[in-house]
C-alpha cells in the first residue's frame, strides 16, 4: 500500500440512536483503497448498524458518510444515494434467497437492478460463478445448496455489478473450516483484483490472516483502528510462543532461561512443566524478539518453533480493548444513573 493512502469511504462523526440504544456513537473511520478492513466487536457493538447506515438501510441520527465518486469524497444524501452506492457491493445479514431460484437467475436479477450492462450479464455471471468454482451449479436451484455455497452465492450477489468496494456482514460466521478458506482465498483474490473490503467478523483468525487493517468498535464507540503491527507496539504488550525438540530441555534450563531473558520480558514465563511450549510475555519490539532468539539459541535451547502468532495478538488486542471499554461504558453509566437521580 502507498505511503499516502487513498480514502474511499469516510464516515464523520455517524451516530445512530434507536428509543433505548445508541448503536452507533460519533464513528470517525476511514476506509483506505485497496485494503481490506476488519470491522470486529462484541455482539451488539454496532458492526451492522454501522453497515446499514453505510447502505442508506438506516437513516443517521447525526453525522455524516462521503464515498469517492469521480476522484473526489461526496457527501451521500437522500439525492446521489443510488449514484453513489452502485459504487459499493453490500452483504448485510445472511440473505435469504429463494430457494426455488438458480445462481444464474439470481445473479442476473442483481445485475439488472444494479444497472449493470444488459448485453454483458450473461457473461459476467459465468465469470464470477467460475471464480468461486460453482460453474456447474449455475442452473441447480438454491435450495440445494450448502451453507458455504450459498454464502458464496451471497458475495457473488454484492459483487456481481464490479462495484469497487465490498462491504460484508460476517461472510464467514457459520461455515466449516473448508468454506471459511474458500471465502479466505476468495476475499484475497478480490483484492488483488483491486476491490476495496470492509468486512466484519467475530473470527479473529480470519481477520489476523487476511486484513491489511483492524477497526475494533465497542458499545457503539471506536477503541482501535490500526494495522495490527502498531496496534501492538502501541499496547506494548505480546508474547512469543517457543516449542522446543525436547521435553527435558525445559525442565533442566527452565530457572536459568527466566534469568538469562528477564530483562526482555514484561511477565514472567508461563510454562507448564509437562509441555515442550512455553510462552514469554514481551513488549512486541522485534529487536527484543531477535535477541531472545539469540540468548536460548546461544544456551542450546533447541528450538523447533519461535513465533509471535497473529490469531493470538489480535485475540489479546482485541480482549484489552474490549474489556477498556465495558469498564468505560459501565463507569459511564453508574455516573449517568446517578445524574437522574440528581435531576
Ligand atoms: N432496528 C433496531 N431497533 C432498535 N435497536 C436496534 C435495531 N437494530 C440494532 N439495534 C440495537 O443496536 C445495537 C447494535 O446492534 P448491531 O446489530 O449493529 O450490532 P452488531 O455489532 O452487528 O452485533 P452482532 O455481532 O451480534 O451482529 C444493539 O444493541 C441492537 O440491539
Ligand atoms: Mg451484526
Amino acid at each position: 500500500m502507498d505511503s499516502k493512502p487513498e480514502i474511499i469511504i469516510e464516515l464523520k462523526n455517524l451516530t445512530k440512536k434507536f428509543k433505548f440504544v445508541t448503536a452507533v456513537n460519533d464513528l470517525n473511520l476511514e476506509i483506505y483503497k485497496g485494503e481490506i478492513l476488519g470491522f470486529l466487536g462484541p455482539n451488539g457493538a454496532g458492526k451492522t448498524t454501522s453497515m446499514k447506515l453505510m447502505a442508506s438501510l438506516l437513516k443517521p441520527t447525526e453525522g455524516e458518510i462521503f464515498i469517492r465518486e469521480n476522484g473526489k469524497l461526496q457527501k451521500l444524501t437522500s439525492h446521489n444515494k443510488d449514484y453513489l452506492l452502485d459504487n459499493i457491493g453490500f452483504l448485510i445479514e445472511n440473505p435469504e434467497f429463494y430457494k426455488d431460484n438458480t445462481p444464474r437467475q439470481l445473479l442476473t436479477l442483481f445485475a439488472k437492478l444494479k444497472g449493470y450492462p444488459r448485453d454483458k450479464i450473461n457473461d459476467r455471471v459465468a465469470e464470477i460463478i467460475h471464480m468461486v468454482d460453482l460453474s456447474q451449479w449455475i442452473d441447480q436451484k438454491l435450495g440445494t445448496f450448502s451453507k458455504g455455497m450459498r454464502q458464496k452465492i451471497g458475495i457473488l450477489s454484492a459483487l456481481v455489478h464490479d462495484p469497487v468496494i465490498l462491504v460484508l456482514d460476517e461472510p464467514q460466521t457459520g461455515l466449516d473450516p473448508k468454506a471459511r478458506r474458500e471465502i479466505r482465498d476468495l476475499l484475497l483474490q478480490l483484492k488483488n483484483q483491486g476491490k476495496t473490503i470492509f468486512l466484519s467478523s467475530h473470527l479473529l483468525y480470519e481477520i489476523a490472516e487476511i486484513a491489511d487493517r483492524v477497526a475494533i468498535i465497542s458499545h457503539g464507540i471506536l477503541v482501535a483502528c490500526d494495522t495490527l503491527e502498531n496496534l501492538e507496539a502501541q499496547s506494548k504488550s505480546s508474547h512469543i510462543q517457543v516449542e522446543l525438540l525436547n521435553m527435558n530441555d525445559i525442565n533442566e534450563t527452565g530457572m536459568q532461561i527466566d534469568k538469562l531473558i528477564q530483562s526482555f520480558l514484561t511477565e514472567p514465563i508461563r510454562y507448564n512443566k509437562d509441555s515442550r511450549v512455553f510462552e514469554l510475555p514481551f513488549d512486541g519490539d522485534p529487536e527484543k524478539q531477535y535477541k531472545i532468539l539469540q540468548v536460548l539459541i546461544q544456551n542450546g535451547m533447541k528450538i523447533i518453533d519461535f513465533t509471535v502468532s497473529k490469531a493470538d495478538l489480535l485475540e489479546s488486542l482485541y480482549l484489552q480493548h474490549i474489556s477498556q471499554s465495558d469498564k468505560t461504558y459501565k463507569e459511564f453509566q453508574k455516573k449517568a444513573i446517578k445524574v437522574e437521580n440528581i435531576i
